[in-house]
C-alpha cells in the first residue's frame, strides 16, 4: 500500500534524485456490460478512487528502471531489448513503451517507482491502470500528443500483441477517461461514450472482494473470445452485413440455434442479451429504479455463470449471500471472472448487516477472509505533478 508521497519518497531512496513526473493511474470498476467490450458493444465502467501512483525521472543510460513498490521488485530492461518476459507486471509495462518505439518514438532512459492502493487480482484492472499510467508517462516524456483515445488504443494494442491478452478496450479506456462521480456508457463500436450518473437514491454500491482470482481467467477469457468469433462467422454465412456480436439480433442467435455449437449458442445468447441490459440499465438507473437495476444485475450474473461460465463457486456463493439478503436488490460478479469482486446494490440502512453477514458466512465456507472495497468514482488518468 503506498500513497503518492510514499511512491514520491521510495523514487529517491531508490535513485537518489528528485522526480521529474507524478502519475495517477486509477483502476475501474464495471456497473454492467462484461465481455461485450471485445463484441463491438456496450460497457458502463468508472474510474475508481483506488490507483497506481508513478514516480518518473530521466536517466542517460538508455535503461528503463523499474521498481515495482507493492510487490519489492526491481528490474533494469535495456531499451535495445524491449522483448517480453515471463514477468506479467514488467511486460504490461514494457509493452507499452515498444509500441512507442515501433512507432518511430526515440526512446529515453527512464527512473520509474510505481505503488498504490489498487488491489490485484481483485477485478478492479490493476493492469489497464500499469498501462495507463506508463501511456501517459511516454505521452507526455516524448510529447507525443496522443488523445486519452488514441492512448487507450495503444494500450490494447500492447495487450494483444507484446502480453498476449486479446482483451476488449473497456478497462483502458475506463482508466484513461473517467469521470468523476460517473460512470461512462462506452460503445466500443465507434468508442463514443458519454458519462452517466450511476447512484440511486436510498441506496449504495457495495464490492466484495472474493480474495481469489483463479487461474483459468486467462486461457477462459481467450477461448470466449474465439467462441463469439466463431458465432459471428456463422451469422455472417448468411448476414454478411453482420460485423459483431453487436449486430446480431435475439432472433438471430435462435435462428442459428441448430448451427452453433451448444457452447457457442449459449456464449452468443449471452452476449447479445448483456448488451440489451446494459442499455435497460441506463434507462433503469435514469428513473432511479433500484428493483429494475436490481433484477437486471440478477440476470447478467446468471447469464455470466451458466452461459458464459466465467463464475466460480466463491463468487456463486457471494451472490447467493447476496441474493437471500433483504436489503440486497441486486448482485453479480465483475470484470473478467473466475474471482475478484461482486457488485451489488443495497439499502443504504441495510449495507453495514449485508457486508458482515455476507463475509461472515463467505469465511466459515471457504476459509477465506473476503473484505470490502469501498470506491468513489473519479477522473481518469492525471499527471500530479511535472
Ligand atoms: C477483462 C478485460 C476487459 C473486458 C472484461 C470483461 O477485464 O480486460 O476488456 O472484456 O474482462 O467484461
Amino acid at each position: 500500500m503506498h500513497s503518492i508521497e510514499s511512491v514520491k519518497q521510495q523514487f529517491v531512496a531508490a535513485f537518489g534524485y528528485a522526480p521529474a513526473l507524478v502519475i495517477r493511474a486509477p483502476g475501474r470498476i464495471n456497473i454492467i456490460g462484461e465481455h461485450t467490450d471485445y463484441n463491438q458493444g456496450l460497457v458502463l465502467p468508472g474510474a475508481i478512487d483506488k490507483a497506481l501512483f508513478f514516480a518518473i525521472g530521466h536517466n542517460d543510460d538508455q535503461v528503463l528502471r523499474f521498481r515495482a513498490l507493492d510487490i519489492s521488485q526491481a528490474q533494469d530492461i535495456s531499451l535495445d531489448h524491449l522483448v517480453p518476459t515471463n514477468e506479467l507486471w514488467l511486460d504490461y509495462l514494457l509493452g507499452i513503451a515498444q509500441q512507442f518505439q515501433e512507432e518511430g518514438f526515440q526512446l529515453q532512459g527512464l527512473d520509474v517507482a510505481f505503488g498504490g492502493n489498487l488491489p490485484i487480482g481483485a477485478g478492479v484492472s490493476s493492469s489497464a491502470a500499469l498501462e495507463c499510467g506508463m501511456a501517459t508517462a511516454w505521452n507526455h516524456v516524448l510529447q507525443a500528443g496522443k488523445s486519452r483515445t488514441e492512448l487507450a488504443q495503444l494500450a490494447q494494442r500492447s495487450s494483444h500483441t507484446f502480453v498476449g491478452i486479446p482483451c476488449g478496450i473497456m478497462d483502458q479506456f475506463a482508466s484513461l477517461q473517467g469521470v468523476a462521480d460517473h460512470a461512462i456508457l462506452i460503445d466500443c463500436r465507434d468508442l463514443s461514450f458519454k458519462a452517466v450518473p450511476v447512484s440511486v437514491e436510498g441506496c449504495e454500491w457495495v464490492l466484495l472482494n472474493s480474495k481469489v482470482s483463479h487461474q483459468l481467467a486467462e486461457s477462459a477469457y481467450i477461448d470466449r473470445v474465439k467462441e463469439c468469433a466463431e458465432a459471428v462467422k456463422l451469422v455472417q454465412s448468411r448476414y454478411p452485413e453482420v460485423e459483431s456480436l453487436r449486430d446480431v439480433t435475439p432472433g438471430q442467435v435462435e435462428e442459428f440455434k441448430s448451427e452453433f455449437s451448444e457452447v457457442v449458442y449459449r456464449r452468443a445468447r449471452f452476449v447479445v442479451g448483456e448488451n440489451f441490459r446494459t442499455m435497460m440499465m441506463i434507462k433503469a438507473l435514469g428513473e432511479g429504479n433500484p428493483e429494475k437495476v436490481g433484477q437486471l444485475l440478477n440476470m447478467t450474473q446468471l447469464g455470466l455463470a451458466q452461459d458464459y461460465e466465467v463464475s466460480c463457486s466463491e463468487i456463486d456463493f457471494l451472490f447467493a449471500q447476496a441474493y437471500r439478503h433483504p436489503g440486497v436488490y441486486g448482485s453479480r460478479i465483475m470484470g473478467g471472472g473466475f474471482g475478484g469482486c461482486t457488485l451489488s446494490l443495497v439499502q443504504k440502512e441495510q449495507r453495514d448487516n449485508f457486508v458482515s453477514t455476507a463475509l461472515e458466512a463467505y469465511h466459515q465456507e471457504f476459509g477465506v477472509q473476503g473484505e470490502e472495497l469501498v470506491v468513489s468514482l473519479v477522473d481518469g488518468v492525471s499527471i500530479v505533478a511535472s
